[in-house]
């Protein structure tokens, strides 16, 4: 499914590339240049996601493992946002800290594009596990699709801001660290993602 889906999805990019190359040749301004750039890494952000999530897919543990200490990386990753504010608690794990840190990113990825500000992160520790919500002011992800925006490029009506990976990843990752994300809403946040790890 991955591979049918990671095709259909390449061709729009690619589509566009090809237009740009026509457009190029009958015209050649230097905009259509810079939107064929973009288009490109786009398309080369788009096919290391789809190998990152096949290479994820296979493996049993973490590709490297150190001790990650997981406040100061979701106060690293909020830092780079605006209107983020993070109420955590001290937690240091085993994992892989570039994995950990893309899950971070992709979750306040989303609550940035799909959701509303402000946006409010929570990271709690339950003796062997860790919880971190992310949670946006919008409207959530309705109940009945709860679990298929965890597939990969699954992207609720309408929503084509972007690939539909992030989520697939994120799950990935979360696995990968013993844990899970799920869409879990809250009567004070109905808008709310919670991912646990596993600390020791
Ligand atoms: N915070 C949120 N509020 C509302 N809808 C959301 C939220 N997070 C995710 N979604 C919905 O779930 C879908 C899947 O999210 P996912 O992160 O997998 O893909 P994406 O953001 O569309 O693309 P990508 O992350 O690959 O750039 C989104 O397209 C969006 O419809
Ligand atoms: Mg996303």
């Amino acid at each position: 499914m991955l591979l049918a889906n990671a095709s259909h999805e390449l061709r729009t990019p690619l589509s566009r590339i090809r237009l740009g190359v026509e457009l190029f040749e009958a015209k050649p301004d230097p905009r259509i240049k810079t939107e064929l750039a973009r288009d490109i890494a786009e398309l080369d952000d788009l096919i290391e996601e789809i190998l990152l999530a096949s290479r994820l897919d296979i493996a049993a543990a973490p590709p490297a493992t150190e001790d990650v200490d997981l406040l100061a990386l979701v106060a690293e990753e909020c830092a780079h946002y605006k209107g983020v504010t993070l109420d955590g608690e001290l937690v240091v794990l085993r994992g892989d800290s570039r994995l950990l840190r893309r899950l971070v990113r992709n979750l306040l990825d989303n609550a940035q594009r799909h959701g509303r500000p402000p946006i409010r992160v929570e990271l709690r520790r339950n003796g062997s596990r860790a919880s971190l919500s992310v949670i946006d002011a919008g409207e959530g992800i309705p109940p009945s699709a709860r679990e298929q925006v965890f597939l990969p490029f699954h992207r609720l009506r309408g929503d084509r801001k972007g690939a539909g990976l992030g989520l697939a990843l994120v799950r990935q990752i979360a696995r990968l660290h013993g844990g899970d994300a799920m869409v879990t809403p809250r009567p004070d946040a109905p808008s709310c993602i919670v991912v646990q790890l596993r600390i020791a």
